[in-house]
């Protein structure tokens, strides 16, 4: 078409005639509702798509105990669960793990003739004079020489676990007091720490014969030891 052609047409991008009112009639100047250029749709849903992964990576799901440091070294392991207070037996078996079942076994059995079993022995548990405070001095200091254990004798020795910190001990203990069917109280930090400033002085590994000279003790219901300890039972040839 030409352009001097009266028509409701939209000029063909070139200048319309002058003399051409109807042609000036024509479309609505587009710049205002010009569309969102397509790269730009691009770009934004590439940033948003890659900030949802940011969050989805580093917000640790938005769990409380992210975001509480007191908890992180606790919860550990990066497994997503939920906030929880640290379960001393999961840390203690961990430790157990680590620490004590090279010789003990993770059995807890031990090996006949050289590393005396943990179930149901009598250091562990208690028994006829052994109690609690002799258990956390042999982790403390170590144990040598000839010991009866649920009626064997062993003569080995024990190194000291006095590097662990209180709570990491309350743990071991606590977690080889309540498996493998042993059913003894837990035991506390602040036993270990009361028992560890006792007998600060002691760096040679106990013999049996030196613990049976030290009256029983065992750990107060508050976990805070007393300085009472509980008459000793008459030695047992
Ligand atoms: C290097 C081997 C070894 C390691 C590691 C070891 N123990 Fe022992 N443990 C022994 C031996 C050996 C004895 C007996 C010592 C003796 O003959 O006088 C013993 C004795 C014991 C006893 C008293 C006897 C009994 O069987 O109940 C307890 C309780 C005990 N260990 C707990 C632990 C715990 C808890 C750990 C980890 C923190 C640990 N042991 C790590 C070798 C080991």
């Amino acid at each position: 078409m030409t352009s001097h052609t009266p028509s409701n047409e939209p000029p063909n991008g070139e200048s319309p005639a002058p003399n051409a009112p109807v042609l000036r009639e024509g479309p609505e100047p587009s710049e205002k509702r010009a569309p969102v250029p397509f790269w730009l749709i691009i770009l934004a849903a590439v940033i948003i798509f890659w900030a949802g992964i940011q969050l989805a990576l580093n917000s640790g799901g938005f769990r409380a105990d992210v975001y509480n440091p007191s908890l992180v070294s606790w919860s550990g392991g990066g497994s997503g669960g939920p906030a929880v207070a640290p379960d001393p037996k999961v840390i203690g078996k961990r430790l157990f793990s680590q620490n004590c079942a090279v010789c003990h076994q993770g059995s807890g059995m031990g090996v006949a003739g050289q590393f005396p079993p943990l179930v149901a022995s009598e250091w562990v548990v208690g028994g006829a004079w052994v109690a609690d405070n002799h258990l956390v001095k042999i982790l403390l200091a170590g144990m040598q020489g000839p010991v009866q254990v649920k009626g064997n004798t062993y003569n080995n020795a024990m190194p000291p676990w006095a590097q662990l910190k209180d709570e990491q001990i309350a743990a071991i203990l606590t977690y080889i007091r309540s498996e493998w069917g042993n059913a003894a109280a837990p035991i506390t930090a602040d036993y270990v720490k009361t028992i560890r400033a006792a007998s600060a002085d002691r760096k040679d590994p106990w013999t049996q014969k030196e613990l049976k000279a030290i009256p029983a003790e065992t750990i107060p219901a508050g976990g805070a030891a007393p300085a009472a300890p509980a008459p000793a039972a008459p030695p047992a040839a």
